[in-house]
């Protein structure tokens, strides 16, 4: 197979993008009354609701907007509101179902009658909150993250979140199974239609295990679980987090060194340890390397490497794959994916889009060369988000050179952002394509369901066909596009943005 693959960090010139707002509601201000909610609920909904990007108050305030009650009657949240010295006015005084309403649709749903708090004693029926077992609606998922449409909504944030820290506490404990038993379990509730409230609601659900239900149970009683509490405030788990946080950095060094009493980045310079170039590179950029990557930045940066592939290859084509092309709004690096459409002609794609990156920026770069084959790491401090800047890229690096100290001299910002590339031929992009497109998890259940239920194996190459005894070699199914591949596996077809499983 002649895929290859590269991992760049890049110097970048940042957009000046407006600061996010984390509430994304500023009108709504949003206050949930603990009486007869209960603290622990009231925890859990305001998590949820902050999750969402709605401002959630923990203490009341003339600010309120939204006073969300459950099972109180108009005058009890009145005489509540007058005993903290404020009145309704200019106030709406609402039941829970509207804010569960507005957290499933992501937004601050239209108020209408049946939201607002009744005069006289009168119980709500919300099957998604239902403390009632005879009220409880049992989801149903099937049991492979693959058969799933799984979008970016996620109605059990504050679940997933502590199921994916114990999943990536084992992934760095080197204890796969164990995160991959988590990961797995935190997909299926991602996956359900509304916020799980009761234990009950799990029954016949798959993936879920013993320890993952403790979890689930522990969050939805007492709002935390201490194992999750526990183990994110471990030294252990902290100095793993931010030794592997490092580029060119995995768990068995971050092991090594904390071993040998590392635990964070000042004592990893302290202690002398040699470092390859990929890892001085991650170390010294490690700030930026943190910050996530924005959608603008990924598309900024695929005009570069765009332009870069077009002048060693004018007919190669480039994709952004990874979590982008499931619609993520940021990601951790910016993945691509290149082809050519004649099969053969993307051999040496690779080397030379490395040497004409190198070329451009030998003023600035470091070619950094890691001990794993086919895996080069570049390091450069050259190019730039604007088209008009790149140009004089193209047109050489003297002119781009003074370019670059002008910019700098404005006082531009630069970050360094991970960019993963890779080159597939045309037979097997369809292949590549499906295989880098993610997320890691749909990708693994994929393979796991070609293996189990169709006897074939699948990769970012290539399907294969196991049962195919006539001959001896089994057999290479071909597919042009990711349809044809789910199809060959006998599953419906998921769209990328539904594969953020
Ligand atoms: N991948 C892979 N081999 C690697 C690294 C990644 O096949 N050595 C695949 C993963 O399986 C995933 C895709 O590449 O399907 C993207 O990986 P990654 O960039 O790590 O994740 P994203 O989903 O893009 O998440 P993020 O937005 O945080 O980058
Ligand atoms: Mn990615
Ligand atoms: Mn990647």
């Amino acid at each position: 197979f002649s895929q290859g693959t590269l991992s760049l960090l890049l110097m970048y010139k940042q957009q000046e993008v407006a600061a996010t707002q984390p509430n994304k509601f500023p009108q709504v201000i949003l206050f949930l009354l603990e009486r007869k909610m209960g603290a622990s609920r009231r925890a859990f909904l305001s998590q949820l609701g902050r999750r969402k990007g709605f401002q959630v108050e923990e203490l009341f305030s003339k600010n309120v907007t939204h006073v969300i009650c459950e099972s109180n009657t108009a005058q009890e949240a009145r005489m509540w509101l007058e005993a903290q010295g404020a009145g309704q006015a200019g106030r709406h005084l609402l039941d829970v179902s509207w804010y569960t309403e507005s957290m499933r649709d992501g937004h601050p749903v239209e108020i209408l009658d049946r939201h607002k708090l009744q005069v006289q004693q009168h119980f709500h029926k919300c099957s998604e909150f239902a403390v009632n077992d005879s009220e409880v609606t049992p989801f149903s998922v099937p049991g492979y993250a693959c058969q799933r449409r799984c979008t970016l909504e996620n109605h059990n944030a504050v679940l997933t979140d502590a199921l994916s820290l114990l999943a990536e506490n084992a992934e760095l404990s080197d204890e796969d199974g164990r995160g991959v038993a988590f990961r797995r379990a935190a997909a299926v509730l991602k996956a359900l239609p509304s916020a799980v409230t009761n234990m009950s609601q799990l029954t016949g659900l798959p993936c879920l295990g013993g320890h993952s239900l403790r979890v689930i149970k522990d969050i939805l009683e007492n709002g935390t679980s201490s194992e999750v509490e526990s183990t994110k405030e471990s030294e252990r788990f902290k100095a793993l987090k931010v030794l592997t946080g490092i580029f060119g950095v995995g768990s068995k060094t971050a092991d090594r060194w904390i071993r040998e009493g590392i635990h964070n980045l000042q004592q990893l310079r302290d202690s002398g340890q040699t470092l390859n170039r990929a890892q001085q590179a991650g170390l010294e950029h490690y700030d930026d390397i943190k910050q996530p990557v924005s959608l603008a930045e990924a598309e900024a940066i695929r005009g570069i490497v765009g332009r870069a592939v077009a002048s060693v290859s004018p007919e190669a084509q480039i994709v952004l794959t990874g979590g982008f092309r499931r619609g993520k709004l940021t990601g951790h690096d910016v993945d691509f994916l290149i082809t050519h459409p004649e099969e053969g002609s993307e051999v040496g794609l690779m080397p030379k889009l490395v040497s004409w990156l190198e070329s451009r920026v030998s003023f600035y770069a470091a070619l950094l060369i890691s001990k794993q084959p086919k895996m080069i790491v570049v390091m450069f401090k050259s190019i730039v988000t604007f088209s008009k800047i790149l140009l004089n890229v193209i047109s050489g690096i003297f002119l781009y050179g003074q370019k670059f100290r002008a910019v700098l001299e404005m006082g531009g910002r630069w970050r360094a952002v991970r960019v993963d590339l890779v080159v597939s031929p045309i037979s097997q992009f369809a292949f590549a394509l499906l295989g880098w497109t993610g997320s890691k998890l749909f990708e693994r259940e994929l393979r796991r369901w070609a293996g189990h239920e169709k006897g074939m194996s699948l990769s970012s190459h290539a399907l294969y066909d196991n049962k195919q005894l006539s001959c001896l070699q089994g057999r290479y199914i071909r597919a042009s596009s990711e349809e044809e591949i789910f199809a060959h596996l006998g599953l419906e077809f998921i769209p990328p943005n539904e594969r953020n499983a």
